[in-house]
């Protein structure tokens, strides 16, 4: 038999959440994606920067003035599983998401920090650093995911988005952190991939390519190696440093084709 269709139709009344919004990659999917959406939508950003989100927001109301969007400000290293459900039933305004009119029920994990790129990992020994690290990039992004998840069961579409990357598969010098997270977060979306086969869940590990955001400049501004300083020195330099809007592009083309299958890893380059 064959499998289910991944392919999304984005031109219909959807519930759409993205993490960290308020800049980078996150800003730019939001917007692209948000367009699409028929009135009735909501749409709901979250990120610690209320002037990013904003920023966001107002830019989706003007290529998209009829559907409804929020911003939350949120440290999502330390937010509890209440905050995160409280976020959700505000925006739904005092409806459950089973009486509620969407077709779509949408997430972008997006959130994302670089940790500590001056150290080793012989020298990375603070448990609290560990801790802090995966609370925003692995734990809150699973319970999040939970939360979102069963708050929208009733809906007949759901699509989970993990922003991914490279550094998943492949260890690079003074990311010890980064690459340790993405591995774990990929293969907690991936197991969820593989159980919810079949059903009407898609999941997406979309690895965008190395773009030109404040988390690259940090990476080049910081990273105790000279090999990946001069690797986006370099890619700067010669301009093939990727721009939010053309990863967002590729990015929208995988999920309205569906040329993958659920739980897949696919990168910008990929085809
Ligand atoms: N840029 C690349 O080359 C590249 C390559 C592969 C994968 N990625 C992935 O793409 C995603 C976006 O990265 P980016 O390059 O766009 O980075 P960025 O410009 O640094 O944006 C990161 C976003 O995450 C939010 N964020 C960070 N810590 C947060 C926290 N504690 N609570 C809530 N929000 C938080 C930031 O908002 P606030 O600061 O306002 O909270 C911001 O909106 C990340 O998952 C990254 O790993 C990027």
């Amino acid at each position: 038999m064959g499998s289910l269709s991944t392919a999304v139709d984005l031109e219909q009344v959807a519930y759409f959440l993205v993490t960290g919004a308020s800049r980078g990659i996150g800003a730019t999917m939001a917007i692209e994606t948000a367009r699409k959406f028929k009135p009735g939508s909501v749409v709901v950003l979250l990120a610690r920067s209320a002037s990013g989100l904003e920023s966001t927001r107002s830019t989706i109301q003007s290529v998209n003035p009829h559907i409804t969007v929020i911003t939350s400000s949120v440290d999502l290293a330390s937010a509890s599983k209440e905050l995160l459900n409280e976020i959700l039933d505000k925006s739904l305004a005092g409806r459950t998401a089973t009486e509620s009119p969407f077709r779509l029920a949408f997430i972008i994990h997006n959130v994302g920090t670089i940790g500590n790129v001056t150290r080793k990992a012989i020298d990375l020994d603070e448990r609290t650093s560990w801790e802090e690290y995966f609370g925003t990039n692995v734990f809150n992004v699973a319970v999040l995911n939970s939360c979102f998840l069963r708050k929208f069961e009733a809906v007949p579409r759901k699509l989970v988005v993990n922003i991914t990357s490279k550094a998943c598969l492949t260890p690079f010098p003074s990311m010890t952190y980064y690459c340790a997270g993405k591995a774990a977060r990929e293969m907690y979306f991936r197991v969820l991939a593989d159980e919810e086969a079949g059903t009407n869940l898609t999941v997406l590990n979309y690895s965008p390519g190395p773009v030109d955001t404040e988390m690259t400049v940090e990476i080049q501004g910081q990273s105790h190696s000279a090999g990946i300083r001069e690797y986006f020195q370099g890619l700067r330099d010669t301009t093939t440093i990727l721009t939010t809007e053309q990863t967002t592009a590729k990015f929208l083309h995988v999920i309205q084709t569906g040329t993958y299958k659920s739980g897949d890893h696919i990168d910008y380059y990929d085809e």
